[in-house]
């Protein structure tokens, strides 16, 4: 890209409004509390224009660059960057979302959001930190970090807009935008400190391009334990084998890895839960809702599941 690495955005851009919502007017803003503030104040110096790549402004409900290309701000307070009206391929429906939401309220991920809290915080990131995290879902795992992290500000990219609807109201520090990982970010170079990646696509040229030199990325992957139990009774899909391999080989051009811990343990998990959790992956793609249910409510009230997951840090090379 032709800009030069942006240097860190500092400071309110314009106004906030309070939420979400895209501050309006640069000269009338009344908040200066930062736990206050709308995350776009600093997220205006994040985002870059998907089309020209210049930077965006706040302007009324949008983002607009100096060539006027304009991302509005949908109701449910998110960012339209992604535009064009194609669905993602894999971009979570719905109804996965639901049940992601139900799933994770549950608490049987939240040694999984404590370990990554805990490690964000141990990273050594500057205090007013930006924290990018790629297919964030629900913005779970986003909200998270920032509580661990008090004066850093969240972007959460996804391309469901279901996901994002939730993304967009996680945390007051946080705000979320449509986007396809698989496509340039709509992110400017250098400007971010740590990118999550949490079960979700990676991009790693583009993971290594918004993250300033030295910053850091945290990809949380399923171990070839994780649900084991379940697997083969729910027709889950197979963790592939060669899932780690596969993420060095993505990555290892643009990071090296710093750390990689296992965090695995057993829940005991009602059939509610187990359906939430059958619902928020891919199995709802491909085996038929009642089907699903069935062999849910055959595994009986209360059901042993290992969940296995591998923690990694990966460090920016400076090859930009
Ligand atoms: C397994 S979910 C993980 C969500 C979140 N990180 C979590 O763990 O709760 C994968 C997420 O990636 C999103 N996704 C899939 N393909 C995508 C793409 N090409 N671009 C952006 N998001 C994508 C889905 O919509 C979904 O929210």
């Amino acid at each position: 890209m032709s800009e030069p690495s942006a240097a860190r955005p500092r400071g309110p851009q314009s106004a906030a409004r309070g939420g979400n919502d895209v501050p309006q007017d640069r000269d009338t803003r009344q908040d200066r509390d930062p736990a206050r503030r709308s995350p776009w104040e600093t997220l205006t110096g994040v985002v870059r224009c998907p089309v020209c790549q210049d930077r965006l402004e706040a302007a009324e409900r949008s983002l607009r660059c100096p060539r006027r290309h304009t991302f509005d701000v949908a109701r449910q307070g998110y960012v339209s960057l992604l535009s064009g009206g194609k669905r993602t391929v894999n971009a979570d429906s719905a109804a996965m979302v639901q049940a992601r939401t139900e799933f994770l309220a549950s608490g049987h991920y939240a040694p999984l959001t404590d370990a990554l809290a805990r490690t964000a915080a141990s990273l050594g990131l500057p205090e007013d930190a930006t924290v990018l995290d790629a297919g964030a879902g629900t913005g779970h795992y986003l909200a998270a970090v920032l509580e661990a992290l008090p004066g850093a500000v969240g972007l959460a990219l996804d391309a469901s807009p279901y996901a994002l609807r939730r993304a967009a109201r996680a945390h007051p520090r946080a705000g979320a935008a449509s986007w396809d990982v698989w496509r340039p970010f709509p992110v400017r170079n250098g400007c971010v400190d740590v990118v999550l990646n949490v079960f979700a696509p990676r991009n790693g040229a583009e993971f290594h391009r918004v993250l300033r030199p030295g910053g850091a990325l945290l990809v949380v992957t399923p171990t070839g334990r994780h649900l084991h139990e379940l697997r083969s009774r729910l027709g889950l899909l197979e963790i592939d084998p060669d899932k780690e391999e596969r993420l060095e080989r993505t990555l290892s051009g643009h990071f090296v890895r710093e750390s990689y811990e296992t965090l695995e343990y057993t829940a005991w998990m009602s059939a509610r839960d187990v359906e939430s959790l059958a619902f928020m992956g891919p199995a709802a793609r491909h085996v038929e809702p009642e089907e699903l249910r069935t062999r849910v409510a055959a595994l009986g009230e209360r059901v042993e599941v290992t969940a296995s997951f591998g923690v990694a840090v990966y460090r920016a090379g400076a090859d930009r």
